[in-house]
């Protein structure tokens, strides 16, 4: 059904496996047109009462979007790039039933904005959180700039996102970046516990409450003034030269242009 996700419904709770292990889940155009068409079928079928996202493997939920594929993008190129990540995560803030990111690892950049769009965050005591993109002359263009503030506060996250310091599991639940830690034997268990839960109560209150709880966040300003942003990333020689540090699997120089 999907070329880059694993799919299981079970319960009425509709797993969404990320599956790119060996490039650790990394978000690629693909990844992007399987979750929007995932999230449409959740939408539609009414035996789907709740979703779990997670990613496949022990070390990752998802590291980021795949710098490999948008190392040459353009500026407008980047921008529809942004725009489209954007609108897939839209998909699911706005989604009608629960959906719950199960953190097994590592969510960075886009992984963590991936992470931050899902209703609210269980992890694993081995997950690592982290908005990197400075490393590589970039922002994210994937909703942190405004969710990553909603969710910690100004100050923390002009922090993380000017340091792309990393931070770990419990650091993490301190910061209410996730609701609850957990073993990795237990994060799955522990994640359909709470939604099988949340399953006994009325859906349309569920429904509702998901559009209100969106709406006391919802700003749409923000999101577009991001997608401009990271498009002009890319007009930057740092751009280029963090992506390529990256690929080239050495550290990267900034001239600041
Ligand atoms: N995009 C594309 N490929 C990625 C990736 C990403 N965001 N993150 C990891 N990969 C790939 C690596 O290139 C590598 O591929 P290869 O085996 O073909 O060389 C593979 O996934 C494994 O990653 P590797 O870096 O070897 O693992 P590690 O354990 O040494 O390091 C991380 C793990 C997460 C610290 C490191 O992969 C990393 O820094 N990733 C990028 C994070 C990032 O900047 N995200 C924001 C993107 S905007």
């Amino acid at each position: 059904m999907y070329q880059s996700l694993l799919a299981e419904l079970s319960e009425g709770i509709y797993t969404i496996t990320i599956n790119r292990p060996d490039k650790l889940n990394a978000l690629n155009k693909q990844v992007f047109d399987d979750l929007d068409q995932a999230m449409d079928h959740v939408y539609a079928n009414a035996d789907i009462k709740s979703v779990i996202i997670t990613g496949s493997g022990a070390k990752a939920f998802v590291a980021g979007a795949d710098i490999a594929e948008f190392a040459n993008f353009s500026k407008e190129q980047a921008a529809a790039l942004s725009k489209r990540g954007q609108d897939v995560f839209f998909k699911i803030e706005n989604a009608p039933k629960p959906v719950v990111a199960a953190l097994n690892g590592f969510a960075l950049g886009g992984g963590c904005e991936l992470a931050m769009a899902c209703h609210f965050r269980i992890c694993s005591d081995n997950a690592k959180f982290g908005q990197p993109e400075v490393n590589l002359g970039l922002i994210p263009g994937y909703g942190a700039t405004q969710r990553l503030t909603q969710l910690v506060g100004k100050g923390k996250s002009m922090e993380l996102q000017m340091t792309a310091q990393l931070i770990d599991a419990q650091e993490a639940h301190r910061l209410n970046l996730v609701n609850h830690v957990t073993t990795p034997d237990m994060l799955m268990s522990k994640t359909r516990e709470l939604l099988l839960q949340i399953q006994t109560k009325a859906p349309i209150a569920i429904a509702k409450l998901i559009q209100c709880i969106n709406a006391e966040s919802t700003n749409a300003d923000g999101y577009t003034v991001e997608a401009a942003a990271f498009g002009e990333c890319f007009q930057t020689e740092d751009m280029k030269e963090g992506t390529t540090a990256f690929l080239e699997k050495r550290k990267a120089t900034f001239q600041g242009k």
